[in-house]
């Protein structure tokens, strides 16, 4: 049985995990009054860059005393400062359960060389035991791990109380899910995932201890200039109020702001928080009332609200074997980007065979709810040809 084609398209097919799509109000317009050509460290440029700084704490509610940084090379940028600047003082408790978490494994294993570190794994879908982590070590985690659509329920696995540092990814997570500030000594995310920014710097936020560590404690290894944030035993105070390390875009900039001013007019994190999970709600009713797809995450409480992924668990499917069942949704994606209803859809590279959908922020109910019967359609017509 094939469907007939739906009727309704969405208004935006752009569902892609990163970047992510732009709010429906944003037009290049919206950048004319960028700094380019001036220089960033001119008043100009500078004012925008705290603006950039200081809005991202007001929408966030970051706490007063917690530093905000811009810095290099997208959110990676932001967390290879924090491992190779403050890792080393003590043990370390690394988290992982997708791709990305797994790669800061790496780095700090086979990188750093770390010696006393506890890797906590676990399958996609799943969450490491958390009840297990010892937080007198300094604890690595992604809070949403966007390519299995498995996220932190909250912050209460982690100790008022710690010895350690907690550092952590929060880039498919900040603007979208709570995030628990004073469990938080270093947090980083990127512009072009929530807020739809563009892609090239990455925010660094710093607790007090966090600060204090970097100005108490040198790492054994040498430190590129590109990671440095502290000089003679100080933290670089100017990271922290626009004076970047090396040369931002000053277009990324103005999107940025536009995006951020655009987060306000949303009701700033609680409006945005509701936005996605409003969104991840018509994703959650589809899969309730549809057999032959389910989500990868295997606990509600875990579920994302940004990273959807989606598992094929129509028995016809799953009998195949592995390459088969990765063709079989490659090409369910395909279809749907053929027909310009849905783009970057398919299954992180890494990740199980499956759909990944955006749900953050930008994204508009409305698209969701007209997709939700494209999938039911691409489904049908892909299992016809097995
Ligand atoms: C959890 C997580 N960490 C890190 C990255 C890499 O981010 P960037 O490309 O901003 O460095 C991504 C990108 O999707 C991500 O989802």
């Amino acid at each position: 049985m094939t469907l007939p084609r739906p009727d309704i398209r969405p208004n935006n097919p752009q569902f892609s995990s990163g970047p992510c799509t732009k709010p429906t109000t944003w037009s290049l317009d919206a950048l004319n009054d960028a700094a380019l050509g001036r220089s960033h460290r001119a008043a100009i440029g500078k004012n925008k860059l705290l603006a950039a700084i200081e809005t991202t704490r007001e929408v966030l509610d970051i706490p007063a005393d917690y530093k905000v940084g811009i810095v290099p090379a997208s959110d990676t940028g932001a967390v290879e400062m924090a491992l190779w600047s403050l890792l080393g003082a003590r043990g370390v408790d690394m988290l992982s359960w997708e791709s990305f978490g797994a790669g800061w494994v790496s780095d700090v294993v086979k990188q750093l060389k770390l010696e006393n570190v506890n890797h906590h794994d676990a399958d996609y879908g799943k969450l490491p035991d958390l009840t297990k982590v010892n937080f007198d070590n300094d604890v690595v985690f992604t809070w949403n791990g966007t390519t299995s659509g498995v996220k932190v329920p909250n912050g209460d696995f982690i100790p008022a109380d710690r010895e350690g540092l907690t550092i952590c990814d929060a880039t498919s997570a900040a603007f979208a899910q709570e995030l628990a500030w004073d469990k938080l000594d270093v947090t980083t995310f990127s512009w072009q995932k929530v807020l739809g920014g563009e892609a090239a710097h990455g925010m660094l936020i710093l607790s007090p201890r966090a600060v204090e560590r970097l100005e108490s404690y040198t790492p054994a290894w040498p430190l590129p200039k590109i990671f440095r944030l502290t000089k003679g035993g100080k933290l670089i105070d100017g990271i922290f109020k626009g004076a970047t390390i090396n040369t931002p875009s000053m277009l990324a900039v103005e999107d940025y702001l536009f995006a951020l001013d655009w987060a306000k007019a949303q009701g700033n994190k609680d409006g945005l928080i509701a936005k996605a999970n409003a969104n991840m709600k018509v994703l959650a009713d589809f899969v309730a009332a549809n057999d032959w797809i389910d989500f990868l995450a295997e606990d509600a409480a875990t579920l994302s609200n940004t990273s959807v992924c989606l598992k094929i668990s129509d028995p016809r499917v799953v009998a195949l074997d592995a390459d088969a069942q990765a063709a079989f949704a490659k090409g369910l994606a395909k279809l749907l980007d053929d027909e310009g209803v849905a783009y970057d859809i398919g299954a992180y590279r890494d990740a199980p065979a499956g759909l990944r959908i955006w749900t953050g922020g930008t994204v508009e109910q409305a698209d969701l709810e007209a997709l939700t019967p494209w999938l039911n359609w691409a489904f049908e017509t892909q299992i016809a040809t097995l």
